[in-house]
């Protein structure tokens, strides 16, 4: 029988491809979600995708009951808990909202887990944990400090992990910092979706190849980068989701845990996103230069050394595919789920 694995969040962006590679890899994924940034019409491409019936808990990580529920009536392998908030710029505003959603949110999954005896965790962390780079590429050694309460619930999420391990001999997790995932799965049917006007770069720009938006505001163009425009890690959301694959079997293979970086351990600038997009698609991407956005940082990428050592897993998929696999995406679904 197949090895169930809780996908919490599993409905939004990342969490989605994941349950694709988890079943692909022959793990039964079940979702809980309270849907605050999903659509359930999600869980028809998955089922469709996969060829599986995924079961779905409509429900809060907070919610006690909800996660005795999904805990209960069978064996379960591991946690991916990908369920949380996830915009630094509205974390600013609500901060006491991203540290109860996330923070506690993950406190609540943890006690369930010890209750239900379930001993692995995935966890969805972010480069953002390590603040603004005192050397690149960022290593799993820089030091954390985040400037923004989203990458501070981050690392409080961390810190728990490593201290409910301590105190658990049994229980262990991968703390898996992610770059800046983009592009879609290459069927087409399920991507990036955000609500409203798109922050992320990607899907502000596959709004604009396709007409939507009239230009792509590219914010700074004097920053200390080869061309002035600011540098991230790009990786393919497959490729991610693979990664939890490999964290997984890392898991049950190496009974330790591991807070690992998921990049491809290249930067990209602005100007090169919006040229390869510009190919993939076919179609112009008019800008305009824009003041810098509070709280960007110039540059920044991932030494990815450590995940191809101890999970074996390197990003395989470069911008070109991850710009047409977005377009494809994009132009298939010009307004999302619906
Ligand atoms: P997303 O918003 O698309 O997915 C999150 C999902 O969790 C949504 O389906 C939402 O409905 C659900 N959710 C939120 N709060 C919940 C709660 N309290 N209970 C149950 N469900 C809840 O975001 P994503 O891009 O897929 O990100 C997934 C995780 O990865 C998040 O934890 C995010 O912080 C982290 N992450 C994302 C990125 C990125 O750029 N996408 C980068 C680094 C880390
Ligand atoms: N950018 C533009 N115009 C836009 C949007 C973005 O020029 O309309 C630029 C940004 O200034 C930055 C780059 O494109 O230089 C990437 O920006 P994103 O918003 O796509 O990604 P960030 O690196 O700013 O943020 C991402 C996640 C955060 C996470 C952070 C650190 O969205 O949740 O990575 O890992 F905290």
């Amino acid at each position: 029988m197949a090895a169930t694995v809780l996908v919490t969040g599993g409905l939004g962006y990342v969490g989605s491809h994941c349950c694709v590679a988890l079943a692909h890899a022959g793990y039964e994924p079940v979702v809980l979600d309270n849907l605050s940034n999903a659509r359930e019409s999600v869980l028809e491409r998955l089922r469709e995708l996969t060829g599986a019936a995924i079961e779905l808990h409509r429900a809060d990580v907070r919610d006690a009951g909800a996660l005795d529920r999904a805990l209960a009536n069978r064996p379960i392998e591991a946690v991916a808990h990908f369920a949380g908030l996830k915009s630094v710029r509205e974390s600013v505003e609500r901060p006491l909202d991203y540290f109860d959603n996330n923070v506690n949110g993950t406190a609540r999954l943890l006690e369930a887990m010890a209750r239900h005896g379930v001993r692995r965790m995935l966890f969805s962390s972010s480069a953002t944990v390590y603040g603004v780079p005192q050397r690149l590429p960022y290593t799993e050694d820089h030091p954390l400090e985040p400037v923004n309460p989203y990458g501070c619930g981050k690392l409080a999420i961390e810190r728990m992990l490593e201290r409910a391990a301590a105190a658990n001999p049994d229980f262990h997790y991968a703390a898996l910092r992610y770059f800046n995932p983009v592009g879609a799965h290459p069927s087409g049917r399920i991507g990036e979706d955000p609500r409203g006007v798109p922050e992320n770069l990607l899907p502000y720009v596959a709004q604009v190849a396709s007409g939507q938006r009239p230009t792509l505001r590219v914010f700074g163009k004097d920053y200390d980068t080869p061309d002035g425009t600011g540098v991230r890690d790009y990786l393919h959301v497959m490729d991610l989701a693979e990664a939890h694959v490999a964290a997984l079997r890392f898991l049950e293979r190496e009974h330790r845990s591991i807070a690992v970086n998921l990049g491809t351990g290249r930067g990209h600038s602005v100007l090169e996103v919006v040229k390869a997009f510009e190919a993939a698609s076919g179609r112009p991407v008019p800008i305009e230069f824009a003041p810098r956005r509070a709280g960007d940082l110039p540059e920044y990428w991932a030494d990815a050394t450590l995940a191809a050592q101890e999970l074996g897993w390197r990003a395989a998929r470069g911008l070109e595919e991850m710009c047409r696999d977005a377009w494809r995406w994009q132009s298939q679904n010009p307004d999302g789920y619906v």
